[in-house]
């Protein structure tokens, strides 16, 4: 397995290209199950996670191509039984389920099991399956829904945490197709639900309010063919925003989407960074020092769970005392322990993360445990004193494109050493 040693020490300063979303992407590659027509899907970004769902679409009988950052999709024929070898490889797969149900009528996947940041149900995705009609059937490993016929219904996708994101997608794309008007209330507001309604309504579709809480969908009778350049990755960009206030003495984000970050640049400029934004740029610089901060993750608009690992990066090494709470996934503090070997005083109490800043870091061999963890680990180890080496670097390249790359263009000292698969 591949491992990065991280050198902690160089300054960080110039541009770096922000790739598109793979959070939007994934949905989006999905959606295009949902008609026979070819759909060409632009600035998808090369991650293994978006290479699972590539493969999991060419055995449900899609034909793939793929250039670049281009995807072109023909799902002329399909099948409704998805690989478990490729879907237990990735839990986002569950939002084939949507599609599948919409243009097939029925659908089987396997049934997500939890992961390192917790138990992650789909019970609130299915009891959406349900109420537009569907029989759904857990047997075997497996969830299997069923629907003679697909009839809109008023379905609320909020559950104990919040609503799902995930979920809203799958029932945005199943009732895309059904008879009637669905209504989603307590529906997911994040950006990359409305890239997914976007496109949909690029198909035909007729979809309002996505990015409030209630979405409203007019079944139509079928879907076409269409063109779609994924959003900017507000998470990558997120992450290096942290990095430029880690260690960066200007840095400039290209190809961003400034209103999609306002949960994370405003808290830096809270801790004292300088961080301007323009029309697709962000620029951050340091600012003196960096104060404590109190922040808790919450759905979008709020400070996202997805950045809660890389701030916590930031805020070891930030004077005082700072506070973070888990609202979304309250178990996703896995990377503390990693933090605390490299010498980061942190307490968790529940759901919080007590965080006591110290003067430095010391780089340490330590474990990558999810996606934005292994992040939060590369962020820690840039300002450490000495070589962090991180292990099972698979996680980083589920979701963030040549990290490694991009980071040494800005001044970073980082090596990947290949190692056997
Ligand atoms: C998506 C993102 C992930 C992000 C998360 C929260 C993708 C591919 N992944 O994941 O990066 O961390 O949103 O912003 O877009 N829940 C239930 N029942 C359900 C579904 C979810 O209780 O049926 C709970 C979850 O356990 C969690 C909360 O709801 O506590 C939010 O999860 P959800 O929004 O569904 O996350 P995903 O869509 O899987």
């Amino acid at each position: 397995m591949d491992k990065i040693l991280v050198h902690g020490g160089p300054a960080l300063r110039g541009n770096v290209r922000i790739s598109g979303s793979k959070n939007s992407a994934l949905p989006i590659l999905a959606a295009t199950l949902l008609t026979k027509e070819p759909c060409i899907i632009h600035r998808v970004p090369d991650l293994s996670d978006i290479h699972y769902m590539l493969t999991i679409l060419s055995e449900l009988g899609c034909e793939v191509e793929r250039a670049s950052g281009t995807v072109q999709i023909k799902a002329e024929t399909v099948i409704t039984d998805a690989p478990y070898d490729i879907v237990r490889k990735m839990r986002a797969s569950v939002c084939v389920l949507g599609p599948l149900l919409g243009r097939e009528k029925e659908a089987t996947v396997s049934l997500p099991g939890g992961c390192v940041i917790g138990d992650r149900p789909i019970d609130l995705h299915l009891r959406g399956f349900e109420a537009l009609g569907a029989a759904v059937r857990v047997q075997a490993g497996n969830v299997k829904v069923l629907a003679p016929e697909l009839r809109g219904a008023t379905i609320n996708m909020r559950g104990k945490f919040g609503s799902t994101v995930l979920g809203t997608d799958n029932i945005m794309m199943a009732a895309v197709l059904a008879e009637g008007t669905t209504v989603i209330d307590g529906a997911a507001e994040e950006p990359e639900v409305v890239d997914l309604a976007d496109f949909l309504n690029k198909m035909g579709a007729k979809i309002e309010g996505a990015g409030t809480r209630r979405i409203i969908i007019e079944g139509v009778k079928e879907l076409h063919g269409a063109e779609h350049t994924v959003i900017p990755d507000r998470i990558e960009a997120g992450t290096f925003l942290v990095a430029a206030a880690i260690c960066g003495e200007e840095v400039t984000l290209q190809k961003v989407a400034p209103a999609h970050l306002v949960s994370v640049t405003e808290p830096l400029q809270r801790a004292g960074y300088f961080v301007e934004a323009n029309c697709d740029t962000i620029t951050v610089r340091r600012n003196g020092g960096c104060l404590p901060l109190e922040l808790e993750t919450q759905p979008y608009p709020g400070f996202p769970t997805d950045m809660q690992a890389q701030m916590c990066a930031l805020l070891a090494t930030s004077q005082g005392i700072s506070v973070i709470t888990e609202h979304v996934f309250p178990q996703r503090f896995m990377h503390l322990a990693e933090l605390k070997r490299m010498g980061a005083n942190i307490e968790l109490q529940g759901a919080t993360a007590v965080i006591n800043g110290v003067d430095q870091l010391s780089g340490a061999p330590v474990m990558a445990s999810d996606l934005r963890a292994s992040a939060a680990l590369v962020l820690a180890g840039l300002t450490a004193d000495g070589v962090t080496e991180i292990n099972r670097v698979y996680h980083i390249d589920r979701g963030y494109e040549s990290i490694d790359d991009k980071l040494n263009q800005l001044g970073a000292k980082i090596e990947r050493v290949k190692g056997s698969k």
